[in-house]
């Protein structure tokens, strides 16, 4: 029997990542350059002969269309049906959510935006009654599926991960099409990567990395990108730039 191997990727930028807002829950979609890394992560498994069973993904718009996106460029979109849940939605960003990240920096500090972005057990603020976005998200019927008493109102990096995990467990080769803050999680579980170190571990956008795994589920490749070098590089420093720089909106 094949090993489970999964292809991660974090999907493509989207409008959010584009105007440097906390986007969690909210459903934006990705951006023209966003489309174009999707399609071009597709094309890099291709060109590794990477072909895909299974393929799981959020419920979110923008990790949807850089999953359609990838299995396209793989030519087996009419064969692969993608399971989706909310499991593999972002990391709730609470109260944050719609705040530019420039912004919170400068009214909370630089160490307080690290803490709710990096760390492992510290959620932001709950989503209030008076956040621009609450209706939107918290009645989105596309979340009607979501238990109500796991609905969350904002989420540390942990609760992200204990939710997410029990969803991609099975398959052979499958595609996992999903989030930043979510990949974060999963990977500090299969390779126990420290608090104090997961607090470094940016994700690029659109650009596929692989994990496989033994029969006993241990990791035997972890973390290894589909792309060169200097790409996975400017991708990062991408991320980074998120809470420095210009006021994108
Ligand atoms: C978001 O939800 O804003 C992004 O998907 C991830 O943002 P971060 O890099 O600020 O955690």
């Amino acid at each position: 029997e094949k090993p489970l191997r999964i292809v991660m990727v974090r999907h493509g930028e989207s409008q959010w990542n584009h105007g440097k807002l906390f986007c969690g829950w909210y459903n934006c979609p990705l951006t023209k350059t966003g489309e174009n890394e999707a399609r071009q992560a597709g094309k890099a498994l291709k060109e590794k002969g990477i072909e895909v069973d299974a393929a799981f993904s959020s419920l979110l718009l923008r990790a949807n269309q850089t999953c359609d996106l990838i299995l396209e460029e793989l030519g087996v979109k009419e064969d692969v049906e993608v399971k989706r849940s909310w499991r593999l939605n972002e990391r709730h960003y609470g109260d944050l959510t719609g705040q530019n990240k420039v912004v919170a920096v400068a009214k909370y500090g630089a160490d307080q935006v690290k803490l709710w972005r990096r760390s492992y057990d510290v959620a932001p603020p709950p989503i209030s009654q008076s956040n621009p976005y609450y209706t939107q998200i918290q009645q989105n019927k596309v979340f009607v599926d979501v238990p109500k008493e796991e609905f969350p109102t904002s989420e540390s990096l942990k609760m992200t991960t204990d939710r997410s995990w029990p969803a991609i467990k099975s398959g052979k080769t499958v595609l996992l099409a999903a989030h930043g803050n979510l990949l974060r999680g999963l990977i500090k579980n299969i390779d126990n990567v420290s608090e104090e170190d997961i607090i470094n571990l940016n994700l690029p956008t659109g650009i596929p990395f692989i994990y496989e795994f033994d029969k006993d589920m241990k990791p035997t490749k972890s973390l290894e990108f589909i792309s060169d070098e200097k790409i996975v590089k400017t991708g990062l420093e991408k991320v980074k730039d998120q809470t420095t720089k210009t006021y994108v909106r």
